[in-house]
């Protein structure tokens, strides 16, 4: 019934980064080896590529074989492999983000989205708790709150009916984890829901790589401002908004990496004062060495909306160029407005959002525009 002690230096401390090589994992190594962490990461490259992996190195001041950084290309629902690599390693703490995001694929290929993301946290979880390592911090999404009963949302504000598979994972994935520590009060969770991740590393190294024609707003942005694309189709402009599209929080990558490494010091017990709250929030007792046990909810936002226009404006700002857009129908599922309360994350876990939307904007073009194939430009 053990766990690992978080009370400990960073240098001193493993932290396996599952999805490592993917958009917002590859950020967080960077930031972690950046606050002395020695790394693990497991990805299996079905969404990303091991050049992502070395431009970590590189942006880290790495050698290709230092100890401080390991890779292993492997798939979290192989048990095999996985107990292989935290026998290998000394992990003290897992940050989970693998795991398939498609909102539009989850709908037609649930068996497959319910596996990878579902079964692949089972496995990994029980191969962790053989292991005893219970200190994880999971890749949740403002997804859960479905049609958000008030804005700014809070952690309280009740969790609805998601609208597709991918969501529904996270939601059942939230339930799961928190579970695992009223079943065993060693487990050390913290539950971080991401608003809308964009934006790319200042050196303009790594950045978001989707395959395919993008299903998201700001890569599609992004590839009609390189040229790959030839319009922004806009999805309504009939919302009860200012200018009537879609308003989001958009949250840069790189302040949301930081909020993991936030969330690993919260749960050593070396920040933060209170205890967790919010809806499905448990209180643990603290263990003998100061660090937390128990399940934390935070937001990860900026506390700002702003419109699909907005967006199409701050990227033109960004790249020097007027971009085509043409207003169509709106896309089934969308609400109208989604932005974060964020008083939680900063009172407990002294963490704020520094960027602004022209900033995140500069440092999509800035990837966009030296890497106009993703990581294939390599
Ligand atoms: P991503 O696809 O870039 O990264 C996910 C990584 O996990 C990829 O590198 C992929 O190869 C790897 N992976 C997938 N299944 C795996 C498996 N079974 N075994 C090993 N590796 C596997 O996505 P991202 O945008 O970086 O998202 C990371 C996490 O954050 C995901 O769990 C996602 O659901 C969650 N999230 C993302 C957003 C967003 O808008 N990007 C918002 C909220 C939550
Ligand atoms: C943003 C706004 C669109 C594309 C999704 C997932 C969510 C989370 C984050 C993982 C909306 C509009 C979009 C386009 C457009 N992911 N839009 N034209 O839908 O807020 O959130 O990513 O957890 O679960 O659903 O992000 O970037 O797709 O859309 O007008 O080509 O841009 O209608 O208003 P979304 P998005």
């Amino acid at each position: 019934m053990a766990n690992k002690s978080l009370a400990k230096n960073h240098a001193d401390t493993c932290v396996l980064v599952t999805g490592g090589a993917g958009f917002i994992g590859s950020h967080t190594c960077v930031e972690l080896l950046n606050a002395g962490y020695a790394v693990v990461i497991v990805d299996d490259l079905s969404n990303s590529s091991e050049v992502a992996v070395n431009r970590v190195r590189q942006i880290a001041g790495l050698v290709p074989d230092d100890p401080r950084l390991a890779f292993y290309k492997a798939n979290i629902l192989d048990r095999e492999a996985l107990d292989r690599i935290f026998s290998e390693h000394d992990v003290d703490a897992i940050i989970h983000f693998a795991g398939f995001k498609a909102v539009g694929e989850s709908v037609q290929k649930p068996l497959e989205y319910y596996w990878n993301n579902v079964a692949g946290t089972l496995v990994l979880c029980e191969v962790a708790r053989d292991h005893d390592v219970k200190n994880l911090v999971f890749s949740s999404s403002a997804t859960v709150y479905g049609e958000p009963e008030f804005i700014p949302i809070t952690e309280d504000c009740p969790k609805h009916d998601a609208t597709n598979p991918y969501g529904w994972t996270k939601s059942m994935l939230e339930q799961v984890l928190s579970d695992l520590y009223v079943g065993d009060n060693e487990w050390n969770v913290v539950l971080l829901r991401y608003f809308n991740p964009i934006g790319a590393h200042e050196s303009g190294l790594i950045g978001e790589d989707p395959k395919g024609i993008p299903n998201n707003l700001l890569p599609y942005v992004a590839q009609v401002a390189v040229g790959k694309l030839a319009c922004v189709g806009v999805f309504g402009d009939d919302y009860d908004t200012p200018d009537g599209t879609g308003v989001r929080d958009y949250i840069h990558v790189v302040d949301l990496a930081r909020g993991h490494v936030a969330a690993l010091d919260w749960m050593a017990g070396k920040v933060g004062t209170g205890e967790p709250r919010g809806l499905g929030s448990v209180a643990g007792e603290p263990a003998a060495d100061g660090t937390r046990r128990g399940v934390g909810i935070f937001n990860l936002g900026t506390g700002t909306g702003s419109s699909v226009l907005d967006v199409v404006h701050a990227f033109e700002r960004a790249c020097g160029k007027t971009l085509p857009y043409e207003i169509k129908p709106r896309r089934a599922g969308d609400v109208a407005i989604n932005y974060a309360a964020c008083d939680k994350a900063r009172e407990e876990l002294g963490w704020v959002a520094e960027y602004d939307l022209d900033r995140m904007c500069a440092d999509s073009w800035r990837w966009q525009s030296m890497n106009p194939d993703g990581y294939a430009s390599a």
